[in-house]
């Protein structure tokens, strides 16, 4: 089993939309999938339709709730999913009451047993830099970190790798990716001609601008079930593969 996380601590960049196309991607290749929406917003819930009822998300901290009760499947093959709503919103606060108590690694004890029925788990998280976020940093095999191609976008990017380093993260396995590309702006196009060294682990797949993004939330479906021809589900695809050929799982590669 991989895990990925798309993470961002700025917010509005594409990570939920990433997250929720990359793994209908991989569900619809056959790997088995599921999809943990970590951010109170639930974007991606509602983008793939789900329904679920109010998470007591205290009770799966405390073990009250096993995580496997949580687990929805989705309209399409291969694809489960964790929703979120706004219970989430005190997962913070849940998540240090149960570090006072020694208890600091749940994220990645909560995934572990999902090992015996998924190849990949995609965490999407919210936009912040909290206790949750340091966890799904020490539960992620590879996180993926969307970046429009702007000087503030590196800043943010370069903060998050700063953390990594000072708490003996491995930095690696922090991939950024292009999203939202304009060529017709001057900007994008120096930034993707000349990538600033930091990015050196980026993906090279980048993701256009596209007015389809948008669309997912008109028929609350991954790209590839309504526009599956479109340049944009294409590119999806083709980070798919290249994601697919980082993890070890599946290529017996290093993340
Ligand atoms: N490649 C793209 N082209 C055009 N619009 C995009 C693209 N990627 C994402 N968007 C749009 O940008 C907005 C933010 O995307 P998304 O919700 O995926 O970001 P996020 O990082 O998850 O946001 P948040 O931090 O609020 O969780 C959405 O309206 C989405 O449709
Ligand atoms: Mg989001």
């Amino acid at each position: 089993m991989e895990t990925i996380a798309f993470y961002n601590l700025k917010g509005g960049v594409g990570k939920t939309t990433t997250a929720v196309n990359i793994a209908w991607q991989a569900a619809s290749e056959g790997v088995a999938t599921l999809l943990w929406d970590l951010d109170p917003q639930g974007a991606a819930s509602w983008l793939l339709n789900s329904q679920q009822k109010s998470l007591a998300p205290k009770k799966l901290l405390t073990g009250k709730t096993p995580i496997g009760k949580l687990v929805k499947s989705t309209d399409y093959a291969n694809l489960d999913m964790i929703a979120a709503d706004l219970s989430m919103r005190h997962f913070d606060a849940l998540l240090a009451q149960q570090q006072e108590k020694g208890r600091d690694d749940l994220i990645r004890q909560l995934v572990a047993p999902f090992a015996e029925q998924y190849q990949l788990i995609v965490l999407d998280c919210p936009p912040s830099f909290s206790l949750l976020s340091e966890q799904i940093f020490k539960t992620a095999d590879a996180l993926f970190v969307p970046l429009v191609p702007t000087p503030l976008s590196l800043r943010t990017f370069e903060q998050t790798r700063d953390f990594f380093k000072e708490h003996q993260l491995k930095a690696k396995r922090l991939h950024g990716f292009f999203n939202m590309v304009d060529r017709r702006r001057t900007m994008h196009r120096v930034m993707l001609a000349h990538p600033p060294k930091i990015l050196k682990n980026r993906l090279e797949t980048v993701l256009p601008y596209s007015a389809m993004v948008e669309k997912m939330g008109e028929y609350r479906a991954p790209l590839g079930c309504f526009a599956a021809n479109s340049p944009i589900a294409k590119s999806y695809q083709q980070m798919w593969h290249e994601m697919r050929a980082l993890l070890s799982e599946f290529s017996g590669g290093q993340a």
